[in-house]
This record gives structure tokens, sequence and C-alpha cells, in this order.
């Protein structure tokens, strides 16, 4: 039987980013997409999950030195974690205000730099938490939910 409530780890697996690589930028939100496909998460699930990760590992790979990411399913969620060491965010407010961006001409010459990022990982998440020290780095924390 399947509980909603049911937040039993059923997989678990974590990933490293590094900031500035932009060779590899992208590849564990690619990775997370395989693996919920192969759990025979639902499409649209699938889909919100990645809206998520993708922003938050461009994020990482924008403005922070390197991000440990942790994926965790249970029959009720699809929780996310993406804790990086970079320099922090010094007015988080202001940071999830819609077009507000910090990013650089070369940025945004690569596409980014619209300030929808965060704004996004949250509209997009049922749960989002965001921390973060300046001069140390940023921690997010998401659900999406499956049931
Ligand atoms: N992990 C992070 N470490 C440090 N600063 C960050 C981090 N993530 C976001 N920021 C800051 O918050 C701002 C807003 O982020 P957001 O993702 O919303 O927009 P963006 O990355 O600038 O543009 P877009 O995501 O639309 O390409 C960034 O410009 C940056 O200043
Ligand atoms: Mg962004």
């Amino acid at each position: 039987m399947k509980l909603a409530s049911d937040e039993t780890v059923l997989f678990k697996k974590a990933f490293h980013i590094e900031g500035g690589n932009f060779q590899s930028a992208g590849s564990v939100s690619k990775q997370i997409k395989r693996i919920l496909k192969q759990l025979n998460i639902d499409g649209e699930l699938i889909w919100r999950a990645m809206i998520v990760a993708y922003e938050a590992e461009m994020n990482v790979v924008l403005y922070a030195h390197q991000c440990e990411v942790t994926l965790e399913i249970s029959p009720s969620k699809v929780h996310m974690t993406f804790e990086d060491e970079g320099p922090g965010i010094p007015d988080v407010a202001l940071a999830m205000t819609e077009g507000y961006s910090t990013a650089t001409r070369e940025m945004r010459e690569r596409g980014f730099g619209a300030g929808l990022g965060l704004p996004n990982i949250k509209k997009t998440s049922d749960q989002f938490e965001i921390n973060t020290v300046v001069g140390k780095g940023t921690t997010l924390d998401m659900d999406i939910m499956i049931a």
C-alpha cells in the first residue's frame, strides 16, 4: 500500500558540481532526470524536478565554487538539496525578486541573467528553503510531492 505520507527513502544519491565549469554544466540535472525516468516518476513531476535541478545547478556553475547535491526519493516526494561553497547571497529577498541578477556581460551572452532562476525554483517546487552565509555558501532545499 502506498501512503501519501510515506517518506521512507527508497533511493538516494549524491552528486558534485564544479563552479565555473561550463563543460559539464547541466550534467547533474541530466543524471537526475535519467534516474527519475528509470523509477517511472510521472512526466510532469520529472519536468518540474528538472526546472528546479537545472536552475540550481546553473547558479552553482555561475556563482559558486562547488556544490554537493543530494537526491532522495520516497513514495511521497522527490527531495533535493544543493549545498554550495561560495560567496553566499547578501540579500536573499532581493535575489528572490524576478528580474534581479548580478550576472556579468559574459554570462548574459551565454543566455543567463534573466533573474528568473531562484523565483522559478520556488514556484515550481512544493517546498523551498534557502539558507545562505556570506563568505561561506548557500544551501537550497526542495521537495516535489509525488502523492
Ligand atoms: N548559489 C549561489 N551563490 C551565490 N549567489 C547566487 C547563487 N544563486 C543565485 N545567486 C545570486 O542571486 C541572483 C539571482 O539568481 P537567479 O537564479 O534568480 O537569477 P540569475 O542566475 O542571475 O539569472 P537566470 O537564472 O534567470 O539565468 C544571481 O544573479 C546571484 O547574484
Ligand atoms: Mg540563475
